[in-house]
C-alpha cells in the first residue's frame, strides 16, 4: 500500500482554493493509503506569534480535516509538535546542506522580497518539510502548485542524506491535481488568504454569498471570466456554457447559481464538522501523535546509528 503524507498549517480559515487544491484529492487518497495527515503547527509557528489563535487553528483544522471526510480511523491525524523526532532530524538535516542550497527556496525569497521578518525558522521552513515527510518513509505528497519546490527539497535532502551515510531514507514524489493546481480567486488572481480574495470554505450561507456577489466582473456584458473560473469546480463546462449562454450580461443570476452550487456541497460537511466537539477533536490529535511518534521514533533509532551519535 502506499504510503501517504501531507501537512497543513494551522494558519487561519480554510478557503475553496484549499479545499480543491488539496483537501478534496487528500481526502480521496486516503481512503486505500497508508496515511499520516499533519497539523503543521511549528512551521506556522514561523509567521503566527498569537498563541490563543494558535490553538483555535490547531483544532479548527483537524475539524476541517474530518469534515472534508478523512477518517481519522484509517489515517493517523497528529500535530507536529507533538513528534519531537521532526525537530530532531532537521537539526541533522541542517549540518547537512548549505546556506546557498536554501537561499534558492521560492517561499523564502517571496517573504524576503515583500519585506516581511525573515526569521531564521522562515529560511529552514523546508528543512522542516523534509523532516516531516521522510521520517514516515512516504512515497507520495499531495500538495498544491506551490509546494512543488518544498517536496523536491525533501527529495535532494534524502539523497544527500543516503549518499553521505547509506541508503536511509525513501526519495517521495509529490502529487499535484493539475486541473485545479492554482484556483483563481474572487479578483482573478490565485485564491489566497494573504490577498483577501477568498471564498471561505466553512463559511456561513451568507459569508460565501457576499464573496461571490464580490467576484469582480468586467463591465462589457460577455461572459464573466472570473464567476465562471470558479464555477468550472462544480459543474462541467458543457453545463456551464448552456448556463452562461442563456444567461448573457446577467451576472447577478449567474453569480446566485454559484452560490447555490457553492451551499450543495458545503452545506452537509459543514453540518459535519459542526457535529465534531473540541473533545473529539483532541482525542483524535492523542491518538494520532502516539502512532505517529511510535513510526518516527523507530526511524530515528536507524538515524541516530547512521550518523554515529549511537555509542
Ligand atoms: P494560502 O495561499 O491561502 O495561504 P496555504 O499556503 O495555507 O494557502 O495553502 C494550503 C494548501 O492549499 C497548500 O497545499 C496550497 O498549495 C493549497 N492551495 C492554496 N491556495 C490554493 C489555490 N488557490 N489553488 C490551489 N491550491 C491552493
Ligand atoms: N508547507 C505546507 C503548506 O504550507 C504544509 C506542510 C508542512 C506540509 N509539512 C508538510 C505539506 C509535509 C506536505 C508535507 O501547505
Amino acid at each position: 500500500m502506499q504510503k501517504l503524507f501531507t501537512g497543513l498549517q494551522p494558519s487561519g480559515a480554510l478557503h475553496i482554493g484549499n479545499y480543491f487544491g488539496v483537501l478534496k484529492q487528500t481526502a480521496e487518497m486516503l481512503k486505500d493509503a497508508d496515511g499520516l495527515v499533519m497539523v503543521a503547527d511549528y512551521h506556522a509557528l514561523t509567521t503566527l506569534k498569537n498563541p490563543e489563535q494558535l490553538r483555535t487553528n490547531i483544532i479548527d483544522v483537524v475539524r476541517d480535516y474530518v469534515a472534508v471526510g478523512v477518517d481519522p480511523k484509517k489515517a493517523i491525524i497528529f500535530q507536529q509538535s507533538d513528534v519531537p523526532e521532526h525537530t530532531e532530524l532537521t537539526w541533522i538535516f541542517n549540518t547537512l546542506i548549505t546556506m546557498s542550497f536554501l537561499e534558492l527556496a521560492h517561499a523564502y525569497k517571496d517573504k524576503e522580497v515583500r519585506g516581511l521578518e525573515t526569521n531564521v525558522g522562515l529560511f529552514d521552513y523546508p528543512v522542516l518539510m523534509a523532516s516531516d515527510i521522510l521520517l514516515y518513509d512516504t512515497d507520495l505528497v499531495p500538495v498544491g502548485q506551490d509546494q512543488r519546490q518544498h517536496v523536491e527539497y525533501a527529495r535532494e535532502i534524502a539523497a544527500k542524506f543516503n549518499n553521505q551515510f547509506g541508503e536511509t531514507f525513501k526519495e517521495p514524489r509529490e502529487k499535484i491535481l493539475d486541473a485545479v493546481a492554482v484556483v483563481p480567486g474572487t479578483d482573478g488572481k490565485k485564491m489566497s488568504k494573504s490577498y483577501g480574495n477568498t471564498i471561505p470554505l466553512f463559511g456561513t450561507r451568507d459569508e460565501i454569498a457576499k464573496a461571490v456577489m464580490g467576484i469582480v466582473t468586467d463591465s462589457n456584458a460577455g461572459r464573466p471570466e472570473n464567476v465562471y473560473a470558479i464555477h468550472k469546480l462544480f459543474r462541467s463546462e458543457s453545463e456551464l456554457d448552456a448556463l452562461y449562454d442563456a444567461n448573457k450580461g446577467n451576472y447577478k443570476v449567474l453569480k446566485e447559481a454559484l452560490i447555490a452550487d457553492i451551499e450543495a456541497l458545503i452545506g452537509p460537511m459543514r453540518e459535519k464538522r459542526d457535529s465534531i466537539s473540541d473533545a473529539d477533536i483532541k482525542r483524535i490529535i492523542k491518538e494520532g501523535g502516539e502512532k505517529a511518534r511510535e513510526r518516527a521514533s523507530i526511524k530515528m533509532v536507524d538515524v541516530r546509528k547512521k550518523i554515529g551519535v549511537t555509542i
